[in-house]
C-alpha cells in the first residue's frame, strides 16, 4: 500500500493511511503520486446570481465538428451539421458551444494547424454556414465560442511559406528560426509534445524552425510585436462576426525562455519541451496585451488551455487582474501521469482527485473562476478515466455529471459525455488517426514493450476515444451521416447508446444529464455558492458542500463499485433532508449508504 502525506488544512486533518481505493492507470508497475497543493478546501464566495456574467451561469458544450454531424452525407461532420442539432443542445441547457477549429487547415492535427484564420475550411462548409450557425444559435440564446490556435500555425499558412522562403522577407522573424548546432544538428535537445525533435530544418534558410507539436505546426514568434498585432486582428475579426467567447489553444507555450537552453536529456537524448517552455516568465505581459486589444470591456469571454499552470498560480491567470476569464487547469486530468508517457502511467487514488479539484477551487475561491471539465477532445472518456475498470458506464456517467454540475465553475461538457460514451478498442494501430497515438505506440515499442502492451495503452488513452462520430440514432452510422462510411469508425455500441434512444428512456444518462442541468440552472446555491470539501478522509466518496447566504447543498459521489456507508458524512444529513437528485431512481433517503457509483445531491437545513 502506498502512503500519503499528512496535510492539515482549514478544518480538516487528513487520514495518513492510503486510500482503500486504487484506480488503475495503464502501466503494469504502480508508482503512487500524491498531489496535495491546496492550502484550503473551503471557498468563501458570497455573491448573488444576478452579479454573475452570462458565462458563469451557463453550460458550455464542446463540439468536435468533424465528428458531430454531417449535413451533406460526407465521411466528416460540418458546421451546418451543428446548426441542425441546436435544439438538442438547447434542451441540454447549453448556452455556448465551443467549436474546435474550423478554419482552413491541411488537417495534420485535425484543424489545430491553421493555414488561414480568416476563412472556413471547405470540409466544414462556408463562411455563410458560420454566419447561419451564429444567427440560429443566437435565436436560441446560444453563443459560439471559437478555438484560437495561435501558439503555432500550419506549415502551409502563407505566413510560414513566406517566412521559410529566405532570411530576408517581410515575415522572416514571424517564426522561431535558429542556425544549426555546430555539428549541423538541431539547435537544442527539446523533444516535441508529439514526439521527436522539436526542430525541423529548411534548406532555403539553412536554418531550423521550432515546433512544440508536429513539424507541420511551426511555432509563431510572440516576441515579435507584428505577430502579436496580427493575432489580435484575428480575434477581433471573429469577435466582430459575433463570437461569444474564445478558447485559446496551447497558450502556455507562446513564450520561450531566453537563449532556448537545453533541457535535461532523457534516455532518447531529448528533453521534454513542455518542461522547458510551459508558462515562461513574461508570458502574462503578452496575454494582457492580447486581452486589452481584443475582448477587454466586452462580454466575450476568454478561456485558456493552461497546461503547466499550477493551481496556486490561478489568481494571476483568472483573478480580478488575471488575463483570462477562465483557464483549463489540468491537474485532475493527469492523476496517473499519462501526459508524460502513456506506457508509464501509474495507479492513483481518490484522494488525489479530491486534492486536485479542491486546489483549483481554493485558488479561485475569492478571486477567480474556472471551468469544470472531465472530458475534452484530447482525453479518453471519463467513465474509463475516473472509475475502476469494469464499472457500469451509465452509472459512472451519471455520477460524473452530478459531481461536475454540482461544482463551482462553468461546466464544459464534451460531446457524447451526456450520453455516457465510453472508449473504443480497435484491433490495430492502423485504425487510429490521432498522431499522438502513433507516437505513443512507437515510443512504447522503443522502450521494449510488446505490440499488445503498446496497443493496450492506445486503447486506454488515445485521443480518438473522444473523436468517434456522435451517435444520434440507431440507424446506419448512428445517424451521423448518410455516407457509406465515416472518417473514424462509429462506436460498436451505438444501437444501445444514442441520443434518440436515450431521449425515450426515462432513466437514461441523457435524461439524467438534462435533469441535473435543470437543477443547476435553477439553483442559486449551485450557481453562485461557495465550495467546501467535506469528509476528505472518506476512501470511496468525494463530497462537498455549496453554500450561499446560509443555504447549503451537499453533493456526494461514490467512485467505487462497492457500497459506501456515509461515515462522517452521516452527520450532515437526517431523514428530513431533501434529496434534490440521485443517480438511482428509487428515491433513496438522504441518510442511506451510497450504492456502487451512486451520486446524490441534498439540500441541507440551515
Ligand atoms: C491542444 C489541442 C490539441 C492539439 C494541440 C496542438 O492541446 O487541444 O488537440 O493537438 O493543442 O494544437
Amino acid at each position: 500500500m502506498n502512503e500519503h502525506t499528512n496535510v492539515t488544512r482549514r478544518g480538516f486533518l487528513l487520514a495518513s493511511a492510503a486510500s482503500a481505493l486504487t484506480l488503475v492507470g495503464c502501466a503494469a508497475g504502480s508508482k503512487n503520486q500524491s498531489s496535495v497543493t491546496a492550502d484550503a478546501t473551503a471557498t468563501k464566495t458570497t455573491t448573488s446570481v444576478e452579479d454573475l456574467p452570462w458565462w458563469k451561469k451557463t453550460i458550455v458544450y464542446e463540439a468536435y465538428p468533424k465528428s458531430f454531424m454531417s449535413s451533406k452525407g460526407a465521411e466528416t461532420g460540418d458546421i451546418a451539421g451543428v446548426t441542425s442539432r441546436l435544439d438538442y443542445l438547447k434542451e441540454l441547457g447549453v448556452g455556448a458551444i465551443w467549436l474546435t477549429p474550423v478554419f482552413v487547415s491541411p488537417m495534420a492535427d485535425n484543424g489545430y494547424d491553421v493555414a488561414d484564420y480568416y476563412n472556413i475550411d471547405p470540409s466544414f462548409g462556408t463562411m455563410e454556414d458560420m454566419d447561419e450557425l451564429m444567427a440560429r444559435a443566437a435565436d436560441r440564446g446560444i453563443k459560439i465560442v471559437l478555438d484560437m490556435v495561435v501558439n503555432h500555425t500550419s506549415n502551409k499558412n502563407a505566413w510560414f511559406v513566406e517566412s521559410s522562403s529566405s532570411k530576408n522577407n517581410s515575415k522572416a522573424d514571424w517564426y522561431i528560426w535558429r542556425d544549426p548546432a555546430k555539428d549541423g544538428g538541431a539547435p537544442n535537445n527539446w523533444r516535441g509534445i508529439f514526439g521527436g525533435s522539436a526542430w525541423t530544418y529548411v534548406e532555403a534558410r539553412g536554418q531550423y524552425y521550432l515546433h512544440t507539436f508536429l513539424p507541420e505546426q511551426p511555432d509563431l514568434n510572440w516576441d515579435n510585436p507584428e505577430v502579436r498585432k496580427e493575432v489580435a486582428n484575428v480575434f477581433n475579426f471573429w469577435r466582430n462576426k459575433g463570437a461569444g467567447g474564445f478558447r485559446i489553444d496551447a497558450v502556455t507555450y507562446i513564450k520561450k525562455p531566453d537563449g532556448l537552453p537545453d533541457g535535461k536529456a532523457e534516455s532518447d537524448g531529448l528533453a521534454p519541451i513542455h518542461d522547458a517552455t510551459a508558462n515562461t516568465k513574461g508570458i502574462l505581459d503578452y496575454l494582457h496585451e492580447l486581452r486589452n486589444n481584443t475582448v477587454a470591456g466586452t462580454d466575450c469571454f476568454m478561456v485558456g488551455e493552461a497546461n503547466g499552470v499550477d493551481a496556486s498560480e490561478l489568481p494571476d491567470w483568472v483573478g480580478e487582474n488575471g488575463v483570462f476569464d477562465m483557464v483549463f487547469e489540468f491537474s485532475h486530468m493527469d492523476l496517473d501521469g499519462h501526459d508524460a508517457s502513456w506506457i508509464d502511467a501509474h495507479d492513483w487514488e481518490l484522494v488525489a482527485l479530491k486534492d486536485a479539484l479542491s486546489a483549483t477551487q481554493a485558488n479561485t475561491a475569492t478571486d477567480g473562476w474556472c471551468p469544470t471539465f472531465f472530458e475534452n477532445h484530447d482525453q479518453p472518456r471519463c467513465v474509463v478515466n475516473f472509475f475502476p475498470e469494469g464499472s457500469n458506464t451509465d452509472l459512472a456517467a451519471k455520477c460524473m455529471a452530478t459531481v461536475q454540475l454540482g461544482l463551482r465553475g462553468t461546466p464544459f461538457v464534451y460531446e457524447g459525455q451526456e450520453l455516457g460514451f465510453s472508449n473504443v478498442a480497435w484491433p490495430s494501430i492502423d485504425y487510429y488517426n490521432d498522431p499522438s497515438s502513433h507516437n505513443q505506440y512507437e515510443s512504447a515499442l522503443a522502450k521494449g514493450h510488446t505490440q499488445e502492451e503498446a496497443l493496450a495503452c492506445v486503447h486506454r488513452y488515445s485521443r480518438d476515444n473522444a473523436r468517434t462520430p456522435m451517435q444520434w440514432d440507431a440507424s446506419s452510422n448512428a445517424g451521423f451521416t448518410t455516407a457509406p462510411k465515416t472518417w473514424l469508425p462509429v462506436h460498436d455500441d451505438y444501437r444501445n447508446q444514442n441520443a434518440a434512444g436515450e431521449s425515450e428512456q426515462e432513466n437514461s444518462v441523457l435524461n439524467y444529464f438534462r435533469a441535473m442541468a435543470k437543477l443547476r440552472g435553477s439553483n442559486d446555491v449551485l450557481l453562485a455558492g461557495s465550495y467546501e470539501e467535506v469528509a476528505h478522509g472518506h476512501k470511496q466518496i468525494y463530497a462537498y458542500v455549496r453554500e450561499l447566504n446560509g443555504k447549503k447543498v451537499l453533493v456526494m459521489g461514490n467512485f467505487t463499485n462497492e457500497e459506501a456507508p456515509l461515515g462522517e458524512l452521516a452527520s450532515q444529513v437526517s431523514d428530513a433532508t431533501t434529496v434534490l437528485m440521485d443517480t438511482y431512481d428509487d428515491k433513496p433517503a438522504a441518510t442511506s449508504a451510497l450504492r456502487p457509483l451512486e451520486a446524490r445531491v441534498c439540500e441541507l437545513r440551515p
